[in-house]
């Protein structure tokens, strides 16, 4: 099913070929703009006024400082205008907040306000056509959404397919040393990082599961899921906060359109297959798609609420996880003695005659401190949008203002974190909590990090995706010593994804660490 049909945006789309109907539109859209920011109460009823922020330009606000790089710019930000400032993008207020307490009482406290979702054109209308968790406001579908993913989220229900997660660890280390050629050939680790990511969503959400890197599948979900983080940037399109242009064809919304309809065909032709696998009696295995499937009468879930909902799993939980162990692939070769000090911890802890599983991790804790500081540092999350007028400390925040987790600033704050931009993994030695029983900590300065973000939206796969990261990144550190090519240096700053991150190609050297690597994955029979 095609949902631009009917009430989507492309229904009444102008194709702008005409200069002067350009002129137009920009005039309307300007003159639309200025009305909207004079017309709307920026003040509450006792002279509050919203928190102070940069100035921008006419109709598109800060918009053009924020194209690349936005974490950089949100941090410079922070340091001029405070823990909570605002930002227009075009006809859109966003409030920024940089400090741990400030997110606390907002977005978790006061969450029956700061839990909405902005229906962005982007990614809510165009390519999420208003269904699945991740994009519908705070509402009963949601709630519906919601309830069915965390099923298959939650810790009893991670601890039932802990085995799956296991044996795509070892699949992922098997298919490197393959790759590698044991050791003698360098390697681009994207795509095997990529399939042990999905192949997990795909057996928890379809049932099922590629064979090699080479799989169609593999190429197709890794390409929608880049292109995903691509198209959805929290700040970065334009179109988004200039309805006006909503109506034209511009690139972005024809990329958000070719993407719905990926995810529909990808991943709603799944769903079809395994409809009618069922209608013919045939043994399909426990999924998610089968549980909506069984469910879908009692739920009234129609065909698009299934292909969004599983898309959501498979969006949110590929590129995600990948980037994860990608990064972490990247930066432990520039970092040997951080390297050398997880190999004496594994094999004093774990030995070499196994490799580590979810149980070691408590005994573990320089090498759970390497996982936690691999945590995307610069992410942005998905913003929150209010649903009701709110006043914190003097500072008014207006329904429909979106709310961004400043989580660069947070994770580099000099006063908690010495050094903060050094990759020392000695800041979570003494944390041993898991990610989830660190986001209901009380004192909000004590959590780990804030990738996963906050309140009642906060990421509800946060368990299987610190599960499936500790089992991947230890057996590689167990099985490897990961090395930088002489000549090919691994870029750390750059990256690619605007709403996600991931590093910008590259090729490492894994060496086994002994003999041992091989007798132990022969042990296993599952084929790489
Ligand atoms: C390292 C991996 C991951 C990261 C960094 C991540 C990050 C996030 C963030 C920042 C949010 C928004 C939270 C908020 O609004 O405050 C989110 C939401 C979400 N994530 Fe994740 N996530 C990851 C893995 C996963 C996995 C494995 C799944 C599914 C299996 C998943 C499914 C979702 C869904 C469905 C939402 C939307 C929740 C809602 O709006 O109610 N994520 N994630």
């Amino acid at each position: 099913m095609n949902s631009t049909s009917n009430h989507s945006p492309a229904a009444v789309a102008v194709n702008l070929q005409s200069p002067a109907l350009t002129l137009a539109l920009v005039g309307a859209a300007t003159l639309a703009a200025l009305y909207w920011s004079f017309k709307r109460p920026l003040v509450d009823k006792n002279g509050n006024s919203i928190p102070i922020g940069p100035k921008g330009f006419p109709i598109f606000g800060s918009f053009p400082f924020l194209t690349q790089y936005p974490e950089l710019t949100l941090d410079r930000w922070a340091k001029k205008f405070g823990d909570l400032y605002s930002v227009w993008l075009g006809n859109q207020l966003f409030v920024i907040i940089s400090s741990p307490e400030i997110v606390k009482e907002l977005v978790v406290t006061n969450g029956a306000v700061f839990s909405s979702r902005k229906e962005m054109f982007v990614k809510s209308q165009t390519v999420f056509a208003g269904r699945g968790i991740t994009a519908t406001p705070y509402n009963d579908r949601w709630r519906k959404h919601r309830r069915i993913a965390t099923g298959w989220l939650n810790q009893r229900a991670v601890d039932n397919y802990t085995s799956i997660l296991d044996k795509e660890a070892t699949v992922l280390i098997k298919s490197m040393y393959q790759e590698s050629q044991g050791g003698t050939v360098p390697i681009n680790p994207q795509p095997h990082a990529g399939r042990a990511s999905l192949n997990n969503m795909l057996s928890i959400v379809f049932g099922t599961r590629t064979g090699s890197i080479y799989h169609p599948l593999v190429t197709q979900a890794l390409k929608i899921g880049r292109e995903f983080m691509n198209v959805t940037g929290p700040m970065s399109n334009l179109v988004d906060f200039i309805p006006l242009l909503q109506k034209i064809h511009t690139p972005m919304r024809s990329r958000g359109q070719k993407l719905h309809q990926a995810l529909v065909d990808t991943y709603g032709g799944l769903i079809r297959d395994i409809d009618h696998r069922m209608q013919m009696g045939e043994h399909v295995p426990e999924c998610l798609a089968k549980t909506m499937l069984e469910m879908q009468k009692e739920e009234d879930l129609d065909h698009l609420d299934m292909a969004i909902l599983a898309s959501a799993f498979m969006i949110g939980g590929v590129e995600t996880t990948a980037a994860i162990m990608q990064w972490f692939s990247a930066l432990i070769p520039a970092y040997p003695d951080i390297q050398k000090r997880a190999h004496e911890e594994l094999d004093r802890v774990v030995g070499r005659d196994r490799m580590p599983t979810v149980e070691d991790e408590k005994n573990l804790p320089f090498c759970h401190a390497i996982v936690e500081r691999c945590h995307n540092p610069f992410w942005l999350g998905t913003p929150h949008v209010t649903s009701e007028d709110s006043t914190y400390k003097g500072q008014f925040i207006p329904k429909d203002t979106v709310v961004v987790l400043n989580t660069w600033t947070m994770h580099h704050d000099p006063t908690r974190h010495a050094d903060p931009e050094s990759f020392n993994p000695e800041r979570y030695m003494h944390d041993n909590l898991t990610s989830a029983e660190s986001a209901n900590l009380a004192d909000p300065y004590t959590r780990d990090h804030w990738m996963f973000g906050a309140g009642r939206r906060i990421c509800p796969g946060m368990i299987v995706a610190e599960r499936e990261i500790w089992l991947t990144v230890s057996r590689m550190l167990w099985a490897f010593t990961m090395q930088a090519i002489p000549d090919e240096p691994i870029d750390l700053k750059e990256y690619d994804g605007l709403s996600g991150r991931s590093p910008v190609p590259f090729r490492i050297n894994l060496i086994p660490r002994d003999a041992k690597v091989v007798q132990v994955l022969a042990l296993d029979e599952t084929p790489a």
